[in-house]
């Protein structure tokens, strides 16, 4: 069925990639400082170790628990879920898929090495159970888990399972996400509305996914509406999206081998991310206002350019109006 679908998909690519006329436009490199991370990035091209290394015994219950409640997260944490009811529906691998150890894809390689760190965002040191708090509380659209639960030690006994290998204060080279070159205009919800076309098969006309027959958790998640992620959500910036889902929607593709082009990523971005969702009042997050990176879509701003522009581009004309005013400070 997958395999079925993802051809289906991919057919539709084909078609839309012949008719893409707009393939050779220049794209423009982001911003060496709005890429860079404060950790070292340790070149290895990381991969999670083996699950049969996982330690028999207590320690490995735990670690094994841990990561069905990433793969699985609905079932337990969900609105109908067995241990708590405290998320929308969505689980954890959703966006960090293969439980968080697929190379650009969030994955979790660089939990273990550089946490606790400072973020910008709420201004603040966080720690692992924090972090698991803040994508609950903004990708699922929740509450925060007791720290000290079971679960929440579970997820954390994973985490630090999966990042065993990598030098503390070091990132992999395939953390995260890939950001994509910036486009040098908007990302088009219109344009994008039409890259949507390759995504309906599984994630619906509507947007809205598909529920097991059980109805305890997506096969297909949502993409907007109320059971999707809020605006405070790391995938509501455009960038993260883009960068997603170039290397791994439709479902199958990856780094080596992505359907969409950049352009038909960023404009899927624009368009999902102008669809409905439950909304998040982050007035207090980034402190500093000039910490916002550039496509974050609430101001206020350190410049004068819309939030529209934040949000949807061209990002250039931004860097360089901040480059400017941080050089006249
Ligand atoms: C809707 C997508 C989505 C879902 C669902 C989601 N996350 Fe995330 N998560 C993200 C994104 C995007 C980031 C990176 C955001 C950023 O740094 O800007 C992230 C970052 C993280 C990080 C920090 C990774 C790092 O290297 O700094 C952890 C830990 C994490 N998520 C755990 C979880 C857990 C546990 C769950 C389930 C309870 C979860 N996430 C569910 C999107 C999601
Ligand atoms: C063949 C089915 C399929 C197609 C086609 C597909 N997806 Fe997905 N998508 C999935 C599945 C399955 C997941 C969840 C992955 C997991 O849990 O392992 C997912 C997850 C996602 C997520 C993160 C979770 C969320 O719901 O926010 C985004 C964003 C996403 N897809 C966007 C897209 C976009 C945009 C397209 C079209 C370009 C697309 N997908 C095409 C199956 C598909």
């Amino acid at each position: 069925m997958t395999v079925f679908l993802l051809t289906a998909a991919i057919g539709v690519f084909v078609y839309i990639h012949s008719n893409n006329n707009e393939r050779s436009k220049t794209v423009i490199k982001p911003k060496e400082t709005e890429i860079s991370q404060q950790n070292q990035v340790n070149n290895a091209d990381w991969k999670a170790p083996d699950e049969a290394t996982i330690p028999t015994g207590k320690t490995g219950d735990e670690i094994r628990y841990g990561k069905e409640l990433i793969a699985h997260t609905s079932v337990y944490l969900g609105p109908k879920g067995k241990v708590k009811a405290i998320s929308n529906g969505m689980n954890c691998q959703n966006c960090h898929n293969q439980a968080g150890t697929k190379p650009y894809s969030f994955n979790f390689s660089a939990v273990a090495s550089t946490y606790p760190q400072f973020r910008v965002r709420s201004g603040s040191l966080v720690s692992i159970a924090q972090r698991i708090n803040s994508c609950f509380n903004r990708s699922l659209n929740g509450q925060s888990l007791d720290t000290a639960c079971k679960e929440m030690k579970a997820m954390i006994a994973y985490l630090k399972w999966i990042g065993q290998g990598v030098p503390k204060g070091t990132k992999p080279a395939n953390a995260g996400v890939a950001k994509l070159p910036y486009l040098n205009r908007a990302a088009d919800p219109i344009k994008g509305k039409i890259v949507f076309v390759a995504c309906e098969v599984c994630h619906g006309k509507d947007g809205q996914g598909k529920l097991s027959e059980q109805g305890t958790e997506y096969i297909f998640p949502p993409l907007w509406g109320k059971h999707s992620y809020d605006d405070g959500a790391g995938l509501y910036r455009l960038a993260n999206f883009a960068g997603f889902v170039k290397n791994n929607m439709p479902f199958g593709a990856d780094y080596e081998h992505p359907v969409l082009s950049d352009q038909q990523a960023w404009d899927v971005a624009a368009f999902v991310n102008s669809q409905p969702r439950p909304h998040k009042d982050q007035s207090k997050d980034y402190s500093k206002i000039s910490d916002k990176p550039a496509d974050f879509p609430f101001g206020p701003y350190i410049d004068s350019f819309s939030e529209r522009q934040h949000k949807y581009g061209p990002y250039q004309p931004i860097l360089l109006a901040k480059n400017k005013i941080a050089e006249e400070k």
